[in-house]
Formats: structure tokens, sequence, C-alpha cells
């Protein structure tokens, strides 16, 4: 099969974790018979720096004629890199919130699974993730702060600044059904997470899950407040399975998630809309401290390759070939940094970015072995 991917590789990191998802893409390819075929456009700050705006027409058409997005990450130094000196639509985060709602990306799905290899790496208390934990995040990606209105003026002789949380029923409602969908391929229990003891949009946000949650009776619903749910996160993290919530409330909850199932490089997402198209990103930012330098973990972007495998292609046993491999490195001992312990790091081996994908891509096996 012909796998007709769109790369936006982006800044910092990004290209070094890219290179090792296509390094991964292409050894499923070789493996199972598929022709993964890259075409790589800019987005982010170096968009900005070869043709002056953060995302070209052209990247959004690329996008759109390709089957999936494989993403990097955008953006650099906010205190320091020239990109943020920029009128805000145009630094690089502009176009990455242009290219989800250009696309109509509303679901973005954040896996958060404890690998046992991993556990050391995690900093809650050992007997608090005993058992593991494995949740997936369902965050709402189109709409609420990051795209209601906003505008900064002068009243009363001082800068006034508005941001807006706007959400309407069917913006809740397609969400919530995605997050329905896959809890009953899980546990089937969907944790809806909002504020409803203060915001309207939550109010709205919670009547609407519980109507979606009645088409659903083999799915439990429980709702729960967003600094409640943060709290719980780092107190009893094996009570989640599918947390559904909006924008803001996920993109915070999504990098907790990620701490404690050891590092933001494990991470890995999904964008998608109502067809089987979707970007698929590590759920990390590009770490601008440490780009360049091959040592960037690239296991959220080639975790986020076998999503793409499985959500976009409909290649369930070459996801799994590739999560498998992951798994296998780990128990393997090979560690990038921020997945190696703080102490107790006897038996493994640190690698840099090239390496691990070079033992994941060795890793994946076909289906007669
Ligand atoms: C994420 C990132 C983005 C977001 C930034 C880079 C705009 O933090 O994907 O979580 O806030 O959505
Ligand atoms: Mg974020």
């Amino acid at each position: 099969m012909r796998l007709n991917i769109t790369s936006i590789p982006g800044d910092g990191i990004g290209p070094e974790v890219v290179t090792e998802a296509k390094k991964v893409l292409q050894r499923v390819g070789e493996v199972y018979d598929h022709e993964p075929v890259f075409t790589d456009v800019l987005m982010g700050g170096c968009a900005i720096d070869a043709v002056g705006e953060p995302l070209p027409q052209e990247t959004i058409d690329a996008a759109k004629a390709a089957d999936a997005v494989l993403m990097g990450s955008i953006g650099g130094n906010t205190t320091t890199s020239p990109w943020y000196k920029l009128p805000p639509e145009k630094r690089p985060e502009a176009g990455l919130l242009g290219i989800r709602k250009a696309l109509g990306l509303f679901a973005n799905l954040r896996p958060a699974y404890l690998y046992p290899e991993l556990a050391s790496a995690c900093p809650l208390r050992p007997d608090i993730v005993a058992g593991g934990f494995d949740m997936v995040i369902v965050r709402e990606l189109t709409g609420g702060l990051y795209f209601g209105p906003r505008s900064t003026e002068e009243r009363d002789g001082q800068q006034v600044a508005t941001d807006t949380l706007v959400y309407s029923e069917s913006e809740i409602r397609r969400v919530a059904i995605r997050a329905f969908d896959i809890a009953r391929k899980r546990r089937k229990l969907v944790t809806s997470v909002d504020k409803a003891n203060v915001l309207d949009s939550s109010r709205l946000w919670r009547k609407v899950v519980t109507q979606v949650a009645e088409e659903y009776p083999d799915v439990t619903l429980k709702h729960q407040l967003v600094d409640s749910c943060a709290m719980e996160l780092v107190r009893d993290p094996a009570q989640f399975d599918v947390v559904l919530t909006e924008n803001m409330f996920g993109d915070i909850l999504s990098d907790e998630a990620s701490m404690i199932a050891g590092s933001l490089g494990m991470l890995s997402s999904a964008s998608l809309n109502e067809t089987k198209f979707g970007l698929y990103e590590p759920s990390g930012g590009s770490a601008p401290d440490i780009a360049g330098q091959g040592i960037a973990n690239p296991i959220a972007t080639i975790l986020s390759a076998a999503m793409m495998l499985r959500y976009s292609f409909d290649l369930d046993q070459e996801a799994e070939a590739v999560e498998q491999a992951v798994k296998q490195v780990l128990a393997d001992g090979i560690r990038t940094g921020d997945i190696l312990p703080a102490s107790g790091a006897e038996g493994l081996r640190r690698v840099g970015t090239a390496e691990m994908g070079d033992a994941i891509a060795a890793r994946i096996v076909g289906r007669e072995s």
C-alpha cells in the first residue's frame, strides 16, 4: 500500500525526531510491503525565516493532498528568539493553530501509559504507580480559548487584554462522540473534565456530554472539575481511562500526564477530523535548548507514527509492530537521557536520537516471526 504522507519537520528538535519516525516507517514499509512517500513542507519558525509567514498556503495544500501528516514541532525560545518579536499572528504557534483549524482537526488524542521499564523515571512514589496506568486524553482542539475572539486595548489609561472561551453544542458533541467511541474499545470509562462550578462554557459542556453518554449505556461517564483532575492525576493516575476535555484544560493536563509517564519525550498524539485523515505529532514542544545535539527522545514521534498507521491507514498490525518495538527497546535497556532514572542506571545504555531510531527500526518484525 502506498502511504502518502506530508511531513512537517518544523523547528528545534522537530527535524531530528521526524527523521527517526520516517526511518521507522520505511522499515515498516520493507517488512510489511508498503511504500511510504514523504513530501516535506515548511511550518513555524523555519517557514517564517524562509518565506516570511508561519503557515504558507503550500503547506496547507500539501497537507490536504496527503492521507496523513507527520509533524515534529514548531517554535523557539519565547524570550530570546526573534520570532517572538513579531505580531502574534505571525509567530510560529500561529502556524500550528492555523493548520489545526484549516484541516478541521477537532479531536486530539494523547495516550499516557506507564511502561513498567520506565517506572523509575516516573516522579511519583513507587506505591502510587505500582499497578501502572493507561489513559488517553481526548482534547478538543479547534475551539475554546485558543480560537475565541481576543483583543488587547487601551481602556482608562491602561491596557486591557481579553480572551474568550466559546463552545457550541455541535463542537462539544462531536469530540464527546469520539471519546465515547474510544472508551468503548477500552475500559469503558469517560471522565469529562470541566469547570462547571464557574464557567458557562463548562456547564454547556457537561450538559452536552451527558446527552451523548445516553447513547452509550455500556460506557460509564464521570464528571470532574479540572482542578480536582489535576490533583487526582498525581494522587491515583490508574483511575483514568478516557479523559475528555476542552482545549486549554487538555493542553495543561496532557503535559502533566506525560510527566508522570516518565517524560514528555514519550507522549504521542493524533489530531483527527471526521475522516481518516490525521496530523500526528509528539505532544512535547521544540525543546530549543537541546536542538541540534542529537540527544532528543524520538519515541513520542515514533509512537505518533504508529497512531498514523492505525487511524489513517487502518494498519493495526503494523502499528502494533512499532509499539512492540518500542517496548522491546525499553526492555533491552536502551534509553535517551530524558528517560534515564536519576539513580540506578546500571545495565542501561544511554543513546542519542539516531541510535534510538535505529534500535526501534531494527526491532520491527513481520507477521510470521
Ligand atoms: C501543544 C502545544 C501547543 C498548544 C502550542 C505549541 C501552541 O503546547 O500541542 O500542546 O498549546 O496546543
Ligand atoms: Mg501543550
